[in-house]
């Protein structure tokens, strides 16, 4: 498996404080069965979090040692999670900010409570300078739990969706689980990550059961989409295939439908 997002590398944000605690995170990735991570510290203008470029750049070359010197078989690649906000296409174009291996896709985090006003040209501008965007944890943002019209105009704008694993084991209460899962079986997710800060996040056993229920509520074939095949083709930038829905879901009417641009 791939893992798109992950705050593994020390003391850049409010992920493991030693690389102790990040070479135990990368020893029980690498025993769940994840064989590549992207590392994602938070990136957020305006505040403490801002690592710069070169900075992450270094820590994931350190950090590709460190792991060899401790023989865990993991494959590690920069990126961030960049807080959505205005102009972060031309923090991509600047090199301010880091893309997901280097490639097309910019995670971007949605805020907790509330999108920001204009977050469709957010997302436009970035799409029409050529990258691609994967959304992160939109079962945590209270404005799309409550709206998932909203998702599915992101996804018809041609923007990847990722959920949480961990929002599928319930680590942040039932209604985050709940909208998880409505995301997933209403094709408006496109793959997960563990979004993990701390060794304890995951383990072997803990996706192994979510993999099982996902099979059994989502069936094999798509199971296997999000789990494994759209994190291949996000960590080397090719497109996303867009789900269907597998049962009825609560859609209102879409808003804005003059921005469906493709
Ligand atoms: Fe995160």
């Amino acid at each position: 498996m791939i893992d798109l997002h992950a705050h593994m590398l020390p003391g850049l944000d409010d992920g493991p404080a030693k690389l102790e605690e990040s070479l135990e995170m990368a020893a029980v990735y690498a025993a769940a069965g994840i064989s590549k991570v992207a590392m994602t510290p938070h990136w957020v203008v305006g505040s403490a979090w801002q690592p710069p470029v070169e900075k992450v750049l270094k820590w994931v070359t350190g950090f590709r040692g460190a792991l060899a010197k401790r023989g865990i078989d993991l494959e590690v690649a920069p990126g961030m999670e960049v807080a959505m906000t205005m102009g972060i296409s031309g923090l991509i174009q600047a090199g301010e900010v880091l893309t997901l291996n280097g490639g097309a896709y910019v995670l971007v985090e949605p805020p907790f409570q509330q999108l920001p006003v204009g977050w469709e040209q957010i997302l436009f501008e970035i799409l029409a300078v050529g990258h691609r965007v994967l959304i992160a944890h939109p079962e945590r943002c209270g404005h799309l739990a409550r709206e998932p019209e909203v998702v599915r105009e992101m996804v018809d704008m041609g923007v990847g969706i990722q959920i949480n694993w961990k929002s599928l084991l319930g680590q942040y209460g039932k209604t985050v689980r709940e909208t998880a899962w409505s995301f997933l079986e209403g094709g408006l997710a496109h793959c997960l990550a563990t979004d993990g800060h701390r060794p304890v996040d995951i383990n072997a056993e803990k996706l192994r059961r979510m993999k099982r229920a996902l099979s059994e509520r989502l069936g094999e074939a798509r199971t296997r989409l999000l789990v494994k095949e759209n994190p291949e083709r996000i960590w080397v930038g090719e497109p996303l295939e867009n789900l269907s829905p597998l049962k009825a879901f609560s859609q209102k009417k879409t808003r804005r439908r003059w921005f469906k641009w493709r």
